[in-house]
C-alpha cells in the first residue's frame, strides 16, 4: 500500500557474544542471536534478564562489554546510535506533548533537514498507514493512550529505520486495547515487511505476534524458535514454564522397573513409560526426574479408561467459561487439567486422569534440562 515503505532493507541483524557487564552482575551472558530482515522477533523473560540492555546495545545506547553486532556483514559494533538505521520505541513513548501530532511524527525528518514538502508527503503517508490523519492537530499530550502509542510508533516509523526495537510498547495500555494494539502491530508489520525486535515479559504478547522468541533469564539465552517449538519442545524446565497458561503440570518422579515394564513414579501414582525408558537412561544425569504435562493433555473421567487411569480427586475448580480448570489431587500431588466448561464436577468427587502420553515431557531434575 504505501510504496517505499515496502522496500526490504535484505540485512539480517546477528548478535555474536554479545555480553553486558555492570560491576559483578552480567545483564547480558554471551547472547548470539540472528534476527532475518523481515522477521518478527520477541525478547522475552522475566524482569531484570537483560531485555533492555541488550536492545540499548543493538541501538547504540550501551557499550557492550565484549561480543559484536552485525548488520548483514558489516560489524556496526561502533557505530554511533544515529548511523545504525535502527528506530527505538520505549515503554514510555517518547511523544512531545506540546506539539502536535503532525510536529512530532515530522520531528525525526526535520532534524535531518528534509525539505518541507518531502515532510509533509511522509506524514501523511505514516498517519494514513496509522490511522492518525484526523488528529495530525492535536496536541499529543492530549491523546488517548493508544493514540499516543501509534504516534510514537509513526515518529520512529518515519524515519524507515531497517530495524524496529520496541520496547515493551503496550505495557501502558489496558487488556482490551493491547491486544487491539498487538494485532494492529502485527499488521503493520506484515505490510511494511519490517524487521522487529519486540521486547516483552508477557508470553501471550510474545505468542501472538512473534516468529520467533528468544527467551532468557538472568542474562543468558534460554531458547530461540517459533512459538510450537516453544510450546511443544521446550529446551528446559524454565521455557516450559514461562510458555503457556495455565501453566504446564511439573511432577518429581523417577524411573523404576516392576515386572518386566519401566515406570515413572511420582509416589502418589506412577504412569508406564517403557518406550521412554532407553531415552530418559540415555540422558539423564541422576535418578530424579520431572515430568511435564500440559493441562490440555490431562484427560479426565468419570469412569476408568482404562488400567493405567490414575484415580484422583477434585481439588478445586475455576469455571473460564468455554472451558474450565479443574485441579486434581492425587495423594499430596496436585495436577491440573483443562475441561470444556460444559463439564460440572463437585469438589471432593472421585475422577479419573489420564495423561496425553504423546505430550508428556521429562526433565533432568538436577540440570532442568528437557531431556525430551
Ligand atoms: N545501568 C545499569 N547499572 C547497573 N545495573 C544495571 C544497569 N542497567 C541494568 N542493570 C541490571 O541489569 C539487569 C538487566 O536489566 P534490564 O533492564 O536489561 O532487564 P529487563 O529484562 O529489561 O527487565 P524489565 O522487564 O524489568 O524491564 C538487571 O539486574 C538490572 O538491575
Ligand atoms: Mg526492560
Amino acid at each position: 500500500m504505501v510504496g517505499d515503505y515496502m522496500e526490504r532493507y535484505g540485512k539480517s541483524l546477528r548478535l555474536d557474544k554479545l555480553r553486558k557487564e555492570f560491576g559483578t552482575l552480567v545483564a547480558v551472558n554471551d547472547l548470539t542471536l540472528e534476527v532475518k530482515s523481515g522477521e518478527f522477533v520477541s525478547l522475552l523473560g522475566p524482569s531484570g534478564c537483560g531485555k533492555t540492555t541488550t536492545l540499548n546495545m543493538i541501538a547504540g545506547l550501551l557499550t557492550p562489554t565484549s561480543g559484536r553486532i552485525y548488520v548483514g556483514d558489516t560489524d556496526i559494533t561502533d557505530l554511533p546510535p544515529i548511523q545504525r538505521n535502527v528506530g527505538l520505541v520505549f515503554q514510555n513513548y517518547a511523544v512531545f506533548g506540546h506539539m502536535t501530532v503532525y510536529e512530532n511524527l515530522a520531528f525525526g525528518l526535520r532534524v535531518r533537514k528534509v525539505p518541507d514538502e518531502e515532510i509533509r508527503r511522509e506524514v501523511m503517508k505514516v498517519a494514513e498507514m496509522l490511522e492518525l490523519t484526523e488528529i495530525l492537530g492535536v496536541k499529543a499530550g492530549r491523546l488517548r493512550l493508544d493514540e499516543m502509542q501509534r504516534t510514537a510508533l509513526g515518529r520512529s516509523m518515519i524515519t524507515k529505520p531497517a530495524f524496529f526495537l520496541l520496547d515493551e510498547p503496550l505495557s501502558n495500555l489496558d487488556a482490551g486495547l493491547r491486544s487491539t494494539m498487538r494485532v494492529e502491530l502485527k499488521r503493520i508489520q506484515r505490510e511494511l515487511q519490517q524487521t522487529i525486535i519486540y521486547v516483552t515479559h508477557d508470553q501471550i504478547e510474545a505468542m501472538a505476534m512473534a516468529d520467533r522468541i528468544a527467551v532468557m533469564n538472568f542474562g543468558v539465552l534460554q531458547q530461540y524458535g517459533s512459538r510450537e517449538q516453544l510450546y511443544n519442545h521446550p529446551a528446559n524446565k524454565f521455557v516450559a514454564n514461562f510458555i503457556g497458561s495455565p501453566t504446564m503440570n511439573f511432577i518429581d518422579c523417577t524411573l523404576i522397573e516392576k515386572n518386566g515394564k519401566s515406570y515413572l513414579d511420582a509416589s502418589d501414582f506412577q504412569v508406564e513409560a517403557t518406550n521412554l525408558a532407553d531415552t530418559i537412561r540415555k540422558h539423564a544425569t541422576g535418578s530424579e526426574l520431572i515430568m511435564g504435562i500440559r493441562p490440555e493433555d490431562v484427560y479426565v473421567s468419570r469412569q476408568a479408561k482404562g488400567a493405567d487411569s490414575i484415580q484422583s480427586e477434585v481439588f478445586m475448580v475455576e469455571p473460564l467459561g468455554a472451558k474450565s480448570i479443574v485441579t486434581l489431587s492425587i495423594g499430596k500431588i496436585l495436577v491440573k487439567s483443562i475441561v470444556p466448561g460444559t463439564f460440572k464436577a463437585d469438589l471432593g468427587e472421585r475422577l479419573w486422569m489420564d495423561f496425553n502420553m504423546d505430550k508428556l515431557h521429562v526433565f533432568d531434575s538436577k540440570t532442568e534440562q528437557a531431556i525430551f
